[in-house]
């Protein structure tokens, strides 16, 4: 089957890959780590999220760091907004994109913020109908598409629900999400296959956490069903804090490594990649999970 000749890949690590660390990233750190991936090339970085400080404080600066940031012109910008008050934080810090973020799950749509999937629709709405007004992109996230930590499994008719449910509000991207990393091939393929019968695959993005070691296998299989963007963290960096054992997304490092191999392009410079895998894990201080990455820097250290 042939596979796309390239491929979008949304570098998730400033929100995704911090927002569940226990101790506060400086918001310096979170700059720097912003800046360095525009500079590897990244064209989409997820960089903050304007919840409520009190569900996520990891996230608390992020009207800081959007305007410490350097934007390079092209790269979108995206930040997490669950309601007006987070779209007007997004309006004012000049976010290029806005992300909405429900899920296929009821019970983790409640855990997570704090209302049904069809009250989150309904909040959504305005928020969507804001953005659009200012020009502003909007994406919106399926949490939970093939599995969820409360409810166990999750129908594929409940995955397709949402998404046309996004479709009616004109979102410009749709990402299926497995928040907890339960996914294998067969079942992306099956989710992937249902959610491009009503969604053009080049709108649907593939975010996978890699909790069950599945995650670059799963993205090979999002790849033979015509997907071409997906969103990765350095150094595996990432989980949810209401996603309880949930590891972190799947490693930059690795994708990128993956990818070159099978001759798709990406535009991001891995080597450098490589450097803010290792930089960003120094700060942190703990070794990074991605594998590559770590293969490549005690290549360089021998
Ligand atoms: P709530 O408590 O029901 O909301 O939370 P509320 O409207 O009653 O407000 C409560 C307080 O929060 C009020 O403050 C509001 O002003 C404030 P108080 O009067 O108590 O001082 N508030 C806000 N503050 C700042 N920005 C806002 C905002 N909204 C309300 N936007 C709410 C509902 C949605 C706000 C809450 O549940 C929340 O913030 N949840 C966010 C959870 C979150 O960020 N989770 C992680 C991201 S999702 C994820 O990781 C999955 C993903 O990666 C894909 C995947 O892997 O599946 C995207
Ligand atoms: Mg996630």
């Amino acid at each position: 089957m042939a596979l796309p000749s390239r491929v979008k890949i949304v570098e998730v690590s400033p929100r995704d890959g911090l927002q569940n660390e226990k101790e506060f990233v400086p918001t310096d750190i979170k700059v720097e780590l912003i800046n360095r991936l525009t500079a590897a090339g990244f064209p989409n970085v997820e960089a903050a999220s304007f919840v409520s400080p009190k569900w996520v404080p990891q996230m608390a600066d992020g009207a800081d760091v959007m305007a410490r940031i350097e934007r390079r012109p092209g790269t979108i910008y995206s930040v997490l907004t669950p309601n007006m008050k987070g779209f007007e934080g997004a309006l004012a810090a000049g976010a290029d994109e806005i992300v909405i973020f429900g899920a296929a799950s009821e019970a983790f749509s409640q855990k997570n913020i704090n209302c049904s999937i069809a009250e989150s629709i309904a909040r959504f709405e305005p928020v969507v109908q804001a953005a659009r007004e200012a020009g502003i992109r909007v994406r919106g996230s399926i949490s939970c598409a093939l599995g969820c930590p409360y409810q166990g499994e999750v129908p594929v008719e409940s995955v397709v629900d949402v998404a046309q449910r996004y479709l009616a509000m004109q979102v410009d991207e749709i990402d299926v999400a497995d928040t907890i990393g339960v996914g294998t091939p067969k079942r992306v393929r099956e989710v992937m296959a249902a959610v491009t019968r009503v969604v053009d695959p080049a709108r649907i993005s593939g975010h996978f956490h890699d909790t069950y070691g599945q995650a670059l296998a799963n993205i090979l299989a999002a790849l033979e069903t015509d997907i071409s963007i997906f969103h990765t963290s350095v150094a595996g960096l990432g989980g949810c804090p209401y996603a309880k054992g949930a590891t972190g997304n799947v490693a930059t490092e690795d994708v990128l490594y993956m990818l070159r191999g099978l001759d798709i392009d990406t535009g991001v410079d891995f080597d450098a990649v490589v450097d803010i895998g290792q930089w960003m894990s120094a700060h942190l201080n703990r070794k990074g999970s991605s594998r590559a990455g770590n293969a490549i820097a005690a290549k360089r250290a021998a």
